[in-house]
């Protein structure tokens, strides 16, 4: 790791030559503006040595809240400051864009809400976040329910088979099940399609993590190797990701069709007051079809399914795996979630109604993704000069950015940051039941009262300090759905089964590219050990299967 604190008044002499024109060049593009923040100087291993935002958190523990981070001839501003992360996503918004994830995801999800110019998503966003309204995250949570049960009772029949062989345990890589699991489930709730990965494979599922591995390693690469002319057709790995891409259009084609032919439209308000538990198809493309006034060209609907499946699904599997790691690390953790499982659910299996009695287990969900954010960077770019304001730990009076600057919020850093975390680096699911009083000016400090009914903590209650779905206008428009989703798995994971790694902690390795997952997956070793759990199934139709579309691909 090669980091120094320097400014450009003083350069340091071991500084490589080349290293040292890239700063002069990238100060002289930016006018000199974010010139006196303090540099972090890359070297190309940090990209390849270990994820990226350790290094980050390194060099923000050295330098500060706010510090620039030259790599070669490019120059980002990496932000670790709730009060610099409040301006940038809430309070300046509309100054930035999505920048380098936006030339990443685009060929992916098109004008989805993600990579969207605003325009588009200033439109989108209108009609898509209604539809995650109170009654369709009821019937969401019964879908959970069902599709994690199909997943429980996967490890029951493994297990049965093994204790015919004498064995108490089964060894599985929840990272890939939990995958499998999130699958399922964001295609019956995004646009009523059944992956049932859980139990099978078939070439959309292959396609689906095609597409996920490309977008990943674009991520992870920083080279737009996509972009040379003809790579389309000559680079072996684009050839498949086109291949890919197309197998998921022509399932998401058909189902819009479907979805098309037996529009019933009508207002936003009658949408949301339709009878969902009954409703055979509950899915957010039934509601973006039927809702009156907002006819959309397929494409449009098209990248809008894609960039939820997307956003939806990795992100919450992800939620799930280092859950179970941590619980797995701390026995009496899982034993207090087991008993609160226990004395709310008995043997039945969670509610929209339970899931607010499962406090605790909320918190382990919040407190994973607080340790390990998904993705653990937000990226924008400024698309006019701006002026950040006064940090923390930064410069006192801010710093003037100019149009055009690449920043990364540091979500990772701020969940980390020992100015803002008592044991920031522990599995204390607990520390969100207590106000903590701001000790910095401009920082509100955290206090549950600010966000009244929330029934998880969010970047209101901390003032930015916690920010797992981002904030502002481009918040996540599925994080109640994620965390409901991650609530039930776990909840009937835990009502079944007790979890031990397979090996070390330290045998875990991360990697990142959108989200933070394991290098060779997170093997587990799985036992009934509970008397509760040893009785009869849970009170739910194991054989359940949900209406869902038909899609013929001719593949
Ligand atoms: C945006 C995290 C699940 C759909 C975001 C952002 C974050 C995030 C941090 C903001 C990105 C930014 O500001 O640059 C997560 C996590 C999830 C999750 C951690 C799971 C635990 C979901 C689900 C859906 C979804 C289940 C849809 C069903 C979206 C969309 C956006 C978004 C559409 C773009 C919003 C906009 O720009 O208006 N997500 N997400 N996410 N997420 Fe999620």
């Amino acid at each position: 790791l090669r980091s120094q604190s320097t400014s450009t008044e003083e350069p340091k002499t071991k500084r490589n030559l080349l290293d040292n024109a890239s700063n002069l060049l990238t100060n002289f593009l930016s006018g000199g503006k974010i010139g006196s923040m303090p540099t972090a100087e890359g070297a190309v291993t940090d990209l390849f040595d270990r994820p990226l935002f350790f290094s980050l958190y390194d060099w923000f523990i050295e330098h500060g809240s706010v510090y620039k981070l030259a790599f070669g001839p490019k120059a980002f501003v990496v932000v670790s400051d709730p009060i610099v992360a409040r301006h940038i996503l809430r309070e300046n918004a509309f100054s930035y864009d999505k920048g380098v994830l936006a030339d990443i995801l685009e060929p992916i999800m098109g004008k989805g809400l993600i990579p969207a110019d605003l325009d588009t998503w200033k439109q989108r966003r209108r009609v898509i976040a209604p539809g995650f309204h109170s009654l369709y995250l009821e019937a969401m949570v019964k879908t959970f329910r069902n599709c994690s049960e199909r997943t429980i009772v996967k490890f029951e029949k493994l297990l049965e088979r093994e204790s015919l062989r004498g064995g108490k345990a089964i060894e599985l890589d929840l990272e890939a099940e939990f995958s499998s699991l999130a699958l399922d489930i964001i295609g019956l709730g995004v646009f009523n399609y059944d992956f049932g990965s859980v139990t099978k494979e078939s070439p959309v599922i292959k396609a689906v993590y095609g597409t996920l591995f490309e977008a990943e390693h674009r991520s992870t690469f920083y080279i737009p190797y996509w972009k040379f002319p003809l790579a389309k057709w000559i680079v072996p790995r684009q050839r498949k990701f086109y291949g890919d891409l197309k197998v998921i259009n022509d399932c998401l084609d058909v189902l819009i069709r479907n979805a098309k032919e037996t529009r019933e439209e009508t207002d936003v308000e009658k949408l949301q007051q339709r009878d969902y538990l009954n409703l055979k198809d509950a899915s957010l493309l039934r509601f973006l079809v039927d809702m009156r006034g907002t006819d959309v060209d397929d494409r449009q609907l098209r990248d809008d399914l894609m960039t939820m499946l997307i956003a939806g699904h990795e992100t919450t599997a992800a939620v799930l795996t280092w859950a179970v790691f941590f619980l797995a690390q701390n026995p009496s953790k899982m034993k207090k979630a087991q008993e609160e499982i226990d004395s709310v659910l008995g043997q039945d299996g969670p509610t929209y109604e339970s899931i607010k009695k499962l406090e605790y287990t909320r918190l382990i969900a919040v407190e994973s993704l607080r340790l390990f954010p998904q993705p653990p960077l937000l990226i924008r770019r400024s698309l006019k000069p701006d002026k950040l304001p006064g940090g923390y730990n930064g410069a006192k009076d801010g710093y003037a950015v100019p149009a055009g600057t690449d920043l990364f919020i540091s979500v990772y850093n701020l969940h980390r940051s020992p100015y803002f975390w008592d044991n920031p680096n522990e599995f204390e699911p607990e520390r969100f039941l207590v106000e903590k009083k701001s000790h910095v000016e401009g920082w509100a400090g955290f206090d549950p009262s600010r966000s009244p009914g929330a029934l998880y903590p969010n970047e209101i209650i901390a003032d930015f300090a916690f920010l797992p779905f981002g904030g502002g206008p481009r918040k996540c428009v599925g994080d109640q759905f994620a965390l409901m989703e991650s609530t039930v798995a776990l909840a009937m994971l835990l009502q079944k089964f007790t979890v031990e790694l397979k090996g070390s902690p330290d045998s875990v390795e991360q990697v990142t590219g959108a989200t933070l997952h394991t290098k060779n997956g997170l093997w587990c070793k799985l036992q009934k050990s509970r008397p509760c759990a040893e009785q009869s199934s849970i009170a739910i139709d194991a054989s359940w299967v949900p209406h869902t579309s038909t899609v013929r691909l001719h593949l």
